[in-house]
């Protein structure tokens, strides 16, 4: 199959908003797909010379050809807890996430989600998501199942939780540890599945099941670690009288083997300069949530401090803790964060982000977040004149960064309109 459109993407993570040569732009390009991955995206007429005589031209001119979003945070039990009525963090979570979550401990619930979760993430142009599932080994099967049968590529992992929780919603640091090994043993390289080590974060984790989470990670060093950090004050507060003997947050997970290149940390907002040189020396990833950490309350990203310090970045919804689905919306709210810091994002960079620099985060840029030949076809189409809003505005646009700037801050699902996984239009 061989794509026709405006192809864009991304050598390298942009330095400013001039650099032309951090990404591949093609007005009239072309992306040619063999057995679900990129033989090579360019010129069209260089493209259409190399294709098979036979290969089939879908033309989505004038659409803009790029790689999948990536959501690198995401509760996949949560779909039901989007906007929840609470005043923080802590009373969001025990009034209604941890009642929510529960309903995944039925293995018939759990499936009928994984289906409604992938479809949700697709017509938003998300073709992988690092996802927490619940506690239930359950949801992590019904998860991966779902996943295998669409053929995505996706991150997740059994949330491990043996305290400060209700009951039903608890493991143990033995049945934590045993139930992450069987969905490792089950999942991990089974289609284009990847497992991740998940500890939900310190509080729901006592000092046992950290060192069985960090026994988890001496077996398997390559897979990904995923757990919250520094979200909200009174998080950091409870976790401190958790973990007296600890210097601070970060040092709770560096302790138990749990801070490395492979770790992204959701949300890191509240960091101390000893905390961020901790966490770019072991080269873990700050996954910053904007649309979460608005609605909750949580705390502004200092995109600007995390770069000083070297620290790797990602950018996620969060939901159920986030408020939409979509990347676009997502950088968008980013932006603004970025704005009241004083640091503007230049468009290129926030979808260099959204893209490759999420591919990067998670390891997985060999396979995902970009159009280099060899990596997987999972590819969105989208339509800048997808609204009459945004049409009208388009009307006055002349440039990509203009055009990409206007996807970002009016633009949603809608502007979504065409889909592929590992080469197949969904
Ligand atoms: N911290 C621990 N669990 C969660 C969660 O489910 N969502 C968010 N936003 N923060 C958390
Ligand atoms: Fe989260």
């Amino acid at each position: 199959i061989l794509l026709r459109g405006r192809v864009l993407s991304f050598r390298s993570r942009p330095r400013d908003r001039e650099d032309h040569a951090s990404y591949l732009y093609e007005t009239d390009g072309g992306i040619l797909i063999e057995a679900g991955r990129i033989v090579a995206a360019g010129a069209f007429t260089d493209i259409a010379a190399r294709a098979p005589l036979d290969a089939r031209i879908v033309d989505h001119r004038p659409l803009l050809l790029m790689a999948g979003f990536i959501d690198p945070h995401i509760h996949f039990p949560q779909m039901q807890v989007t906007a929840s009525y609470a005043a923080n963090l802590l009373e969001w979570l025990n009034t209604y996430t941890f009642v929510e979550e529960q309903k995944f401990a039925e293995e018939a619930h759990a499936q009928r989600f994984a289906g409604l979760f992938f479809d949700e993430l697709l017509r938003h142009g998300t073709t992988t998501a690092a996802a927490y599932c619940s506690v239930h080994k359950a949801s992590a099967d019904a998860y991966f199942a779902e996943a295998a049968r669409r053929n995505l590529l996706m991150v997740g992992g059994k949330v491990m939780m043996d305290r400060n929780a209700p009951e039903p919603l608890t493991d143990t640091a033995q049945a934590g540890h045993d139930d992450t090994l069987a969905v490792i043993e089950t999942w991990h390289g089974k289609a284009r599945n990847h497992v991740a080590i998940t500890p939900r974060f310190a509080i729901t984790s006592s000092p046992a099941q950290l060192e069985a989470a960090g026994a988890l990670v001496q077996k398997f060093p390559d897979l990904l670690i995923q757990t919250h950090l520094s979200e909200n004050n009174d998080e950091i507060a409870y976790t401190m009288e958790l973990y007296p003997e600890a210097k601070d947050y970060t040092d709770i997970y560096a302790r138990y083997g749990l801070l490395s290149r492979k770790t992204l940390l959701g949300h890191a907002i509240h960091l101390s300069d000893r905390e961020m040189d901790a966490i770019a020396e072991a080269g873990a990833v700050a996954v910053h949530c904007p649309t979460s950490n608005l609605f909750l309350g949580s705390g502004l990203f200092d995109l600007k401090r995390i770069r000083e310090h070297g620290i790797r970045t990602a950018i996620a919804t969060d939901i159920g803790g986030g408020s939409s689905y979509s990347l676009l919306r997502t950088l968008d709210e980013a932006y603004k964060i970025q704005q009241l810091r004083a640091n503007r994002v230049p468009p290129i960079e926030s979808f260099w982000q959204a893209t490759r620099g999420n591919a990067e985060a998670l390891g997985l840029v060999h396979k995902i977040g970009t159009l280099e030949p060899g990596t997987d076809a999972d590819i969105i189409a989208l339509d800048a004149n997808a609204t009459p809003a945004m049409r009208l505005r388009m009307e006055t646009i002349g440039s990509l960064e203009e055009e990409l700037f206007l996807l970002q801050t009016l633009g949603d699902d809608r502007a979504v309109r065409h889909v592929y996984v590992a080469g197949s239009p969904v």
